[in-house]
């Protein structure tokens, strides 16, 4: 099929390789030219495993392009709409610019019969009005068909989450959209992935339930945490009793400086925003102590290390291992490792931040930082240590040969990584989000 992909973001750049991966020809259009240029030639803007091959892949062979000229999409059979919906500035609701944006350009070139899937991740309700307005300004009218698709890919996994998604979700108004999502994704049936045909609206809350959800167990695990710090109990051994239980199960239970990114917080944002103005204002409180919960967790952390370094940030210099929101990531949304090391520099400390992937965007963000390109040499002369993102290279650093490199043999376990017996043993002063002081 001739499909397009509008946005070329993480989700529009992996799904449009994923499309072509799966023989379809694909355009993918963006108009940030610089990165229409790297992906282009072949090359992601962003840390993803496994999508530079197959971006290079279908590059190379044709079936892929990507441009800043809407006019390629205008021969495509089905458009995706992929673009950004990020929180809009002093508000907790969805910023829909650059999806309406993207709709008014894409409209013009629609002169025949067309399918147009959204993927992003959108308020509850807006599908429709997409719908509407597309078929008042194309020149095909109401054979302009509209569908929403949306996606589940974790950043880190993303080609892997395209290419064998736990579920697909088909969210039509028709057997028109059905069927061509049907032969979109026909690889994907075939192999036996599930898939869900829905209405439009509860294909547009799926994606950000899904979040919700996952935001509020991190949050009810961070709760479980401080009880247990305050009880002198231990959060590790707790959740894995939790994980146990298979109603529970053991995945998404890990503790720590919280959930951060490009999604679970403001989708969780969005989504009571959302909610209210359907009238469901009061149950979304709930939502509103998940958030709270989690921006606890980095203030908790803060506090956590001042009171180490003997009460006052001012003077001290703290290292602090992690930038990217996650392990496997070199994105710094929303990071919570960030957040801490900006908030302890500001209150006076001097802070040097070291992460695998991220260093270059933690930079950008936050240029007041310094940065080192290893453990080492982010920990020299360090009064503190904190463990912030969960890149497994931190559960393996030596204590022991790490002791010799910092002032003071303090650490923080912001992410349940380290073997707090094995550093204590090594004469370090240890202390976790979650885990008592034996
Ligand atoms: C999330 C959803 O998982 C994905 O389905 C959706 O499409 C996009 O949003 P992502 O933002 O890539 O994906 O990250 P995810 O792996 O969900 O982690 C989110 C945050 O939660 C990270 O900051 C992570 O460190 C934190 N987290 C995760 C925890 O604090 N504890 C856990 O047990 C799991």
């Amino acid at each position: 099929m001739r499909v397009s992909v509008i946005g070329t973001g993480y989700l529009g750049a992996t799904h449009a390789a994923c499309l072509a991966s799966c023989g379809h020809q694909v355009v993918g259009v963006d108009t940030n030219a610089d990165q229409i240029k790297r992906l282009a030639a072949g090359a992601a803007p962003f840390h993803e495993p496994g999508l530079d091959a197959l971006l290079r892949q279908g590059v190379e062979s044709g079936s892929l392009s990507f441009t800043a000229d809407y006019a390629a999409a205008a021969s495509a059979d089905v458009h995706f709409l992929c673009v950004g919906t990020p929180q809009r500035a002093g508000s907790h609701a969805a910023d829909l610019t650059a999806l309406w944006s993207s709709v008014e350009s894409l409209a013009p070139l629609l002169d025949r019969p067309c399918l147009v899937v959204g993927k992003s991740t959108v308020p509850v309700g807006t599908a429709l009005q997409v719908r509407d307005r597309l078929r008042a300004t194309a020149p095909a009218g109401d054979d302009v068909d509209l569908a929403w698709n949306p996606e589940f890919l974790r950043e880190g996994h993303a080609v892997e989450d395209s290419l064998h998604p736990d579920r697909l979700v088909f969210g039509v108004d028709g057997n028109v959209g059905y069927q061509t999502l049907c032969e979109v994704y026909a690889p994907m049936l075939t192999a036996g992935v599930p898939a869900v045909r829905t209405d439009l609206a509860t294909a547009e809350l799926a994606k950000v339930s899904a979040n919700v959800m996952l935001a509020a167990r991190i949050s009810l695990v961070n709760l479980l945490a401080e009880v247990c710090e305050a009880a002198d109990a231990d959060v590790g051994d707790l959740t894995q009793i939790l994980g146990y239980d298979d109603r529970i199960g053991s995945k998404f239970l890990t503790p720590g400086v919280g959930f951060g990114g490009g999604c679970l917080p403001k989708d969780t944002r969005a989504f009571a925003v959302r909610a209210e103005e359907l009238g469901v204002g009061d149950p979304v409180a709930l939502l509103r102590e998940v958030d709270a919960i989690n921006m606890r967790q980095r203030a908790r952390t803060v506090n956590m290390a001042v009171d180490m370094v003997g009460g006052r940030a001012t003077g001290s210099t703290v290292a602090v291992l992690g930038a990217a929101f996650k392990a496997g990531s070199d994105d710094v949304r929303d990071s919570p490792a960030l957040d801490v090391a900006a908030t302890l520099q500001a209150r006076g400390a001097q802070v040097c931040v070291y992460d695998p992937a991220a260093n270059t965007n933690a930079h950008r963000a936050q240029p007041r930082l310094g940065i080192a390109n290893s453990v080492e040499d982010a920990c020299r002369n360090a009064d503190i240590t904190l463990v912030l993102t969960d890149w497994p290279e931190f559960g393996t650093i030596d204590p022991a040969a790490l002791i010799d490199v910092v002032r003071h043999p303090r650490i923080i376990d912001g992410r349940l990584a380290l073997d707090p017996d094995r550093w204590r043993a090594a004469g370090w002063d240890f202390h976790a989000l979650g885990r008592g002081t034996r």
